[in-house]
């Protein structure tokens, strides 16, 4: 065997339920709530009442056993809660990574969309159970609930890839996802 095939998990099946957002066995898990999203909806007095108010979960990872190392491909699963802040759609922090690698997003339940920025070029990819979003190295990555129930997607990345929520903070994301009058997605400039 190579010298670095002394991996830290075996080779093992997991168990995903889709319902739940669960993996089984399960790693790490994290919940982010709005103060923890300092920064990133366009209405600081939105943000700041909302967390004033219940401070709400917008979202929950939860990860598999497999460790964010070199060689490795740990997963996740995000579950982004459904609503908006200043008329924004929930969404995730968003982040690059360090070590410029892709990393796929499979949609599992609700509805949502893969916004990613290169620092140039916004892009959008709706997502939905069974779509395949693709972040190709390079691109910055946001995940958005546009829907009325909780939107769930399995993501898959390289363990070295790492996660700047830095670069997010000062270079945006190009495009904010707000919730139209009649509830339908209307992507916006990230100034407007
Ligand atoms: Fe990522």
């Amino acid at each position: 065997m190579p010298p670095f095939a002394m991996p830290p998990v075996p080779p093992m099946a997991l168990s995903l339920d889709t319902a739940r957002g669960a993996l089984a066995p399960e790693g790490p898990m994290l919940v982010r709530r709005m103060s923890d999203l300092e920064g990133l909806f366009r209405s600081a007095d939105a943000w700041r009442a909302a967390c004033d108010g219940d401070d709400p979960v917008v979202y929950e990872v939860t990860s598999s056993p497999v460790p964010e190392l070199p060689r490795e491909l740990p997963q996740s699963v995000t579950t982004i809660r459904p609503g908006a802040c200043g008329g924004e759609f929930h969404m995730t922090k968003g982040h690059q990574h360090p070590d410029p690698q892709g990393e796929i997003y499979l949609g599992l339940s609700g509805r949502g969309g893969l916004l990613m920025f290169d620092g140039e070029r916004p892009e959008w990819v709706d997502m939905g159970p069974g779509t395949i979003g693709y972040i190709p190295p390079g691109w910055a990555h946001r995940s958005v609930n546009t829907g009325d129930e909780p939107y769930r997607f399995l993501a898959v990345y390289p363990g070295s890839a790492g996660h700047d929520y830095g670069w997010v903070l000062e270079h945006g994301m190009g495009l904010r996802a707000r919730r139209g009058t009649g509830g339908e997605v209307s992507l916006v400039p990230y100034d407007g």
